[in-house]
């Protein structure tokens, strides 16, 4: 079918976003085509267009963030029919590999491809100006219909909002999972969250629900630390300074029991302070990208090896997302995990490199492109 896209031709040069026609193709065994009710605007999409995270191909169709109606299945497609509602997951996971098999479904074998630009099979769904293109994480969420793998897809109950739903397809679950899984925030835990935009809101949630009794977010916009309060944090730092302050005032100078940084880009900087403000055999929790060559950092190697901290890497939250997906949005049905809150602005398609000049002015908790009923 004939439908708009929005592709990135030159990846890596902050040259923005061309919304045109694409051809896109019916599905193959395995996978399904999604009618989508919504896409977010997640950081990593931009990260394609700065070159932070680099491609294997181009042109790619952005977006991974999403979630809609199923309209039509390929062969062999046996949990999924025409008229399920699903959000599609950033990471595919087969249940098969090993690490899906031992409960790390984040991390399954086919999350390597997911930015080599073709489908898991090795060709295109997607076509433009006679050319293969590219889908960001077997999705390409930036246009109203996908054709993509069903193990990258989990069904959702039929009651929750689409457009609220789009986000658990990777900020909420990131961010969330940062808190409850990587971090593994306890009852009484004090956490500071550092960058509370589309991630980092639900990493204060995630800390909430798991009864966090101090919760600091760290974030330079007004708006959002306004909103950081609302979702549970019992206070705000507009820097890392002032966090710093804050954190050692509540814990005697002893520090938080789990620091987690996701902020837009991360860069070094961030790492020494975090480290200070982490509770000796407290937890620093990476969630961020950074840009692809950064290697350098300053740590403070003895304390941190003689304070038995730990500094953990995190993809997806450390999540699973067939079941927590479901999880989370049974979280948001009952009150408990607010997924609306989130969007703070809405846009067409068409509007999408505005989109992301918002994101980067921080306007944003989470901007949403909405598709046609
Ligand atoms: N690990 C994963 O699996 C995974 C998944 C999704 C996104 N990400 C990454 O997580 C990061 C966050 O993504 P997002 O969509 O929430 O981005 P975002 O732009 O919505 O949010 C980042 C927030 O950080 C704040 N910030 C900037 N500088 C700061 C500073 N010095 N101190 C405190 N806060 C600061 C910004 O104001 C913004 O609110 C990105 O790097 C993204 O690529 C990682
Ligand atoms: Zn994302
Ligand atoms: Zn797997």
């Amino acid at each position: 079918m004939k439908i708009p896209g929005a592709l990135l031709w030159e990846p890596g040069t902050n040259s923005g976003w061309t919304v045109e026609e694409i051809e896109l193709d019916p599905p193959k065994r395995g996978e399904a085509t999604v009618k989508l009710a919504a896409s977010g605007i997640c950081h990593s999409d931009d990260h394609l267009d700065t070159g932070d995270i680099p491609l294997g191909w181009a042109p790619i169709l952005g977006g991974h963030e999403g979630a809609g109606v199923v309209t039509e299945v390929g062969e062999g497609v046996d949990h999924l029919e025409v008229g399920d509602h699903v959000v599609l997951s950033f990471l595919p996971s087969c249940g098969k590999c090993k690490m899906c098999v031992s409960g790390r479904a984040n991390m399954c074998d086919l999350g390597a491809g997911v930015l080599a630009g073709t489908s898991p099979d090795g060709t295109h769904r997607i076509h433009a100006r006679g050319q293969g293109v590219g889908a960001m994480s077997y999705l390409g969420t930036f246009a109203p219909y996908v054709t993509v793998p069903t193990n990258a897809l989990v069904k959702i109950d039929k009651d929750i909002p689409l457009k609220s739903a789009a986000l658990i397809g990777c900020g909420v679950p990131t961010g969330w999972g940062s808190a409850v899984y990587a971090g593994e925030v306890t009852l009484g835990d004090t956490v500071v969250v550092i960058g509370t935009g589309g991630v980092g809101m639900n990493a204060v949630q995630g800390a909430r629900q798991k009864g966090a009794k101090n919760l600091i977010a760290v974030e330079p916009t007004e708006h959002k630390r306004d909103l950081a309060k609302q979702l549970g944090a019992t206070h705000t730092a507009a820097g890392l300074d002032e966090a710093k302050e804050i954190v050692a005032h509540l814990t005697n100078g002893q520090g938080a029991d789990v620091v987690i940084i996701t902020v837009g880009v991360l860069t070094p900087e961030f790492i020494q302070p975090a480290q200070e403000m982490t509770h000796r055999g407290g937890t620093l929790v990476l969630t961020s990208a950074a840009p692809v060559n950064q290697r350098d950092i300053q740590l403070d190697l003895y304390t941190f090896a003689m304070s038995g901290k730990r500094i953990q890497g995190t993809l997806y939250g450390t999540t699973n997302a067939q079941n927590d997906i479901p999880l989370i949005a049974d979280l948001y049905r009952r009150g408990e995990h607010k997924l609306d809150e989130l969007i703070t602005q809405e846009y067409r398609l068409e509007d999408i490199n505005q989109a992301f000049q918002d994101l980067r002015d921080g306007k944003n908790v989470r901007g949403v492109i909405v598709y046609d009923d």
